[in-house]
Order: structure tokens, then sequence, then C-alpha cells
């Protein structure tokens, strides 16, 4: 008699239990969702960059972000760093300012330069949002105990004449801007020229190897990897003239209209390491294809 009474008390104990356990867990609930929003929004943006794909070897099974990719540069050779979250070889030590220092500015935790091979000209106009939601994510990646190997720089007056110039083409704001635009044109140039650093490829370079921005998007015979990059700007003749849709299927898919595929370095930065181009929104793709034609076209020929 006495179990059959204590039962429905011992039930309602263990709901009263069972709600004031779950009024004590519900904040920190909450903010464990709203870190799974915040490392899914940075997945996002690690797509939107192409998947920062220069920081992982090329082929098949190679670790995320490791590093260790070669980079061939006219003034030598140096190696993409290890952004993985270990702490001895990566950047896991790092706080989020720093990180976020070292992507936007170009300079790392001991003051030191990063090369403007790492494009952080371009990532300096991404929002401040944006870059917090980015390092979520890459600290949810795994770390990856691989050591940094050094640059190796051929040119004599690199460091005195080149760097420089360098540097001060690539003349960084302090401040990220506060927010991204959401929408439209406005946002398309925001993804091509902050997030997706499509102009560090598609822009051809003046002799010091900045960026000749009044051509912006023309085209480079003389890319990354030795590639041939195609004019992007709406020239008639020399340029791109898909449609907006063509547009955002080919960075979508890989897919040209003539039925050919992206091959190479584009379709790196497309199919992406954990996440690409490919895995933006069609509203995202579509303002990147408007914007594109938005731009003034550039007459310059590239390849044959
Ligand atoms: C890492 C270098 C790199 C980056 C970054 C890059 N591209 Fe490309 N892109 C290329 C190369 C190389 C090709 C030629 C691919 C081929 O031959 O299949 C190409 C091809 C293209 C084409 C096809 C043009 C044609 O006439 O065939 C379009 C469109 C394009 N890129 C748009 C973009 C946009 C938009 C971005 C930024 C969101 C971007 N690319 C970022 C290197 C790059």
């Amino acid at each position: 008699m006495a179990d059959a009474a204590g039962l429905p008390g011992t039930l309602l104990f263990l709901a009263a239990a069972l709600a004031l356990l779950s009024v004590a867990l519900s904040p920190s609930a909450a903010a464990a969702q709203a870190n799974q929003a915040e490392i899914a929004r940075g997945k996002y943006v690690f797509g939107a960059t192409g998947g920062c794909g220069c920081h992982t070897e090329p082929g098949k099974g190679r670790p995320v972000n490791a590093g260790g990719r070669k980079i061939d540069a006219p003034f030598g050779t140096v190696y993409a760093t290890n952004i993985t979250p270990d702490r001895e070889t990566g950047i896991g030590g790092w706080t989020d300012e720093q990180i976020i220092g070292a992507t936007r500015l170009g300079r790392r935790p001991n003051g030191e330069r990063i090369l403007p091979v790492h494009p952080f000209g371009s990532f300096n106009g991404m929002a401040e949002g944006d870059l917090k939601a980015l390092v979520a994510f890459l600290r949810t990646l795994p770390p990856v105990k691989k050591p940094n190997q050094p640059k190796k720089i051929t040119v004599p007056l690199f460091e005195s004449v080149f760097l420089p110039a360098w540097l001060a083409a690539f003349a960084v704001s302090e401040k990220p801007p506060a927010a991204a635009p959401t929408s439209g044109v406005a946002r398309g140039e925001y993804l091509v020229k902050a997030v997706g650093h499509c102009g560090e490829c598609h822009t051809p370079r003046t002799r010091f190897q900045a960026l000749d921005n009044g051509r912006f998007l023309a085209g480079n015979p003389t890319g990354p990897e030795n590639s041939e990059v195609p004019n992007i700007t709406p020239d008639k003749e020399t340029g791109l003239t898909w449609s907006v849709d063509e547009i955002a299927y080919y960075l979508a898919s890989g897919n040209k209209p003539d039925g050919d595929v992206v091959g190479g370095i584009m379709g790196e930065v497309i199919y992406g390491n954990v996440a690409g181009y490919k895995d933006m929104t069609k509203a995202d793709l579509t303002a990147i294809a408007q914007y594109l034609k938005s731009i003034p076209p550039v007459r310059y020929k590239i390849g044959k």
C-alpha cells in the first residue's frame, strides 16, 4: 500500500526536479544553440571564401587547413600555413582577435607581416560578424600537428623594394565594416571583393605584383599556379557574356553553358574543402552574377 501511494508522489517529485533542471539548463542550452548557429554561419562564410583552399594540400585525404601547400611567387616560394586549431603548430593558441588580425590585416600576433600571397587586402573588407563566425567555425575543425615550412625568398631587393610597394598597394583599413550588405548588387559586390576574393586571381597585376584594380576582374594571363585566368568583366569581345543565371549556375555546379566543366584552381574554389562557392545560396550566387554584370567592361584578351 505504501508503495502504491508512493509511486505518484515519486513521479511528481521527479517531474518537479526535471522542470527545475531544465530551467537551470536552458540558458546554457540557448548558448549552445547560439554557438551552433554561429558555427553554421562560419561554415557558410568559409565556403564563400572558396574553402580557404590554399591552406590544404591538393590531393585526396589531405588534412583540411593543415598548410604545406607550395606557392610559387615571383619573389620565391612560400608554403601556406597551418590554420588548424593545433595549439603548437596551428592557430589554436591565438585569440579570436589575433586570428581576425592575421586574416584581414596580414599581421601575426608577434607583429610579423604576412605576405600578400595571403589575400588580406581582400579579406580586409569582410564584416566583423562574418569574421567572428568564420573563426568559430575554424576552431571546430580537427587540429593537425604539422610545423610550418619557412619561405624561400630569391629576389635580392624583395624586402627593401617590392614589399613596401606591395604593402602600399594593399593599404588596409584597421576597423572592419560592422555589417555586410544582405541583398542585391551591394551583396554581390561584398561577396566578390571581400569574401570570395575573386580579384586575387581574376585581376591583372602590376610589375610589383600588386593588383591592377584599374582593370578589376579583367583576367590574368599568368595567374596563380601558372593558370590562365579569364576576363570576367562584361566586355562583349574579351569578357564574360553569360547570363546572370548561367553565371550563378556555374558557381553552383562548375558547369559552363557550352557543356564544358570547370577545371584547375577555379574548380577548387567552387567545390572547396568542406565547403566552397557551390554551397552559397542561390540568392547570393545570383547577387554575385548581377554584380559582375554591373562592373565596367574592360577589353583585355586572355589566351589565344
Ligand atoms: C584561386 C583563383 C580563383 C579565384 C579565387 C576565383 N577564380 Fe574564377 N576562375 C579561375 C580560373 C583559373 C578560371 C578558369 C577555369 C577553367 O579554365 O576551367 C576561372 C573561371 C571563372 C569563370 C568562367 C569564365 C569563362 O569565361 O570560362 C567565372 C565566371 C569565374 N571564374 C568567376 C569567379 C568569381 C565570381 C569568383 C569569386 C567569387 C572567382 N571566379 C574566383 C580562378 C579563380
